[in-house]
């Protein structure tokens, strides 16, 4: 690892020397992006990607993520391209599988890939649904669940997913888009959990860059602004051992960053079951964020709970 250090926070400066990292999706857009970022900082970088169409179409193609690997090493990084699908299982083994035959080792996974089938929910094909739902939520879980135990045994680990806007506030036409991205966020959550023992960070961002997948939805001026690498910095960051963030969700583009929270409200309590016109009674006082409270997973509420309940 680097001497040098960070000015800002007086911390050793983020270095991936020696690291290997898996991004997924990362022939194009984001991945691409991600996977510069963090060679650029010394990681050897397995960039997979299938190469479809933004809707997940066509037939397989490893161009794209060899044209990455071209660039990495025109920079003088290290990468190799993989060209397996995050949605089974079997892809999702080969994936890190290539990690740990190539570089001997996996510290680092960023789950990117992503297809997007827009719809509204009245028109969107149940296969429709669940094609979304598998490379985006299944492919984040399969690909983590082929690091987890190199991870666990090396008592070191660092995973960057990704969620979206539209999962965490809702957008039309996005019902399985949005399920999938929560879905990822759920899963987040719970592995920070299991795997805070092990040294194990697993955070989430939700970004906004010009890609393929947005470039429609951006004037010009959008476009400019929402450089990719934006985003990368803070996954390069994410991805480090200076990372102690741990279960925390990011949402950030185009030079602005904010961390968003699950927060539960003060809350009313009812002695005895109320009836639904005494719930809507209490609606305003029951529905009020204004003090909030952040658990940082499910055991930190139940004493929270026996306090409201005044119960011992
Ligand atoms: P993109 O379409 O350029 O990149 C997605 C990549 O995933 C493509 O290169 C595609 O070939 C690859 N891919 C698709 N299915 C795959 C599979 N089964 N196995 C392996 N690779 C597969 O789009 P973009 O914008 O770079 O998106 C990257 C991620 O960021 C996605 O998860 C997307 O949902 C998310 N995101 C992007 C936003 C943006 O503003 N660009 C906004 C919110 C989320």
């Amino acid at each position: 690892m680097s001497d040098a250090v960070n000015p800002g926070s007086g911390a050793p400066a983020v270095s991936l020397a020696d690291r290997v990292a898996v991004v997924t999706g990362a022939g194009g857009g984001l991945g691409r992006s991600h996977a510069l970022a963090l060679s650029a900082r010394g990681a050897a970088v397995v960039v997979n990607d299938i190469g479809r169409d933004t809707e997940g179409h066509g037939s397989d193609d490893d161009s794209p993520a060899k044209r990455v690997v071209a660039e990495i090493e025109e920079r003088g990084g290290t990468a190799i391209a993989h060209a397996g699908t995050v949605d089974t299982t079997e892809g999702a083994e080969s994936i890190v599988g290539a990690a740990l035959e190539r570089f001997g080792r996996i510290d680092v996974v960023v789950n990117n890939a992503g297809i997007i089938r827009d719809q509204t929910f009245a028109k969107l094909t149940a296969d429709d649904f669940a094609d979304v739902v598998r490379v985006h939520l299944i492919g984040t879980a399969n690909v983590t669940r082929a690091a987890w135990p190199h991870m666990r045994d090396a008592q070191y680990g660092r995973v960057v997913n990704t969620a979206a806007g539209a999962g965490l506030y809702g957008n039309f036409g996005q019902s399985a888009y949005s399920a999938a991205k929560m879905g990822i966020v759920g899963l987040t959550r719970t592995l920070a959990v299991e795997g805070a023992r092990r040294n194990i960070h697993v955070n989430v961002i939700a970004p906004m860059a010009v890609s393929r997948m947005t470039e429609r939805i951006m004037d010009e001026e959008l476009q400019k602004r929402f450089r990719p690498e934006y985003v990368s910095a803070m996954v390069a960051f994410l991805a480090s051992e200076n990372c102690a963030e741990n279960g925390r969700i990011f949402e950030l583009g185009g030079g602005y960053y904010s961390r968003v929270a699950v927060v539960q409200g003060e809350g009313v309590v009812f002695d005895d079951v109320p009836t639904p016109e005494q719930i809507e009674e209490r609606l305003t006082a029951l529905s009020d964020v204004s003090e909030p409270f952040e658990a940082a997973g499910s055991d930190d509420l139940m004493p929270r709970l026996r306090q409201r309940l005044a119960m011992s």
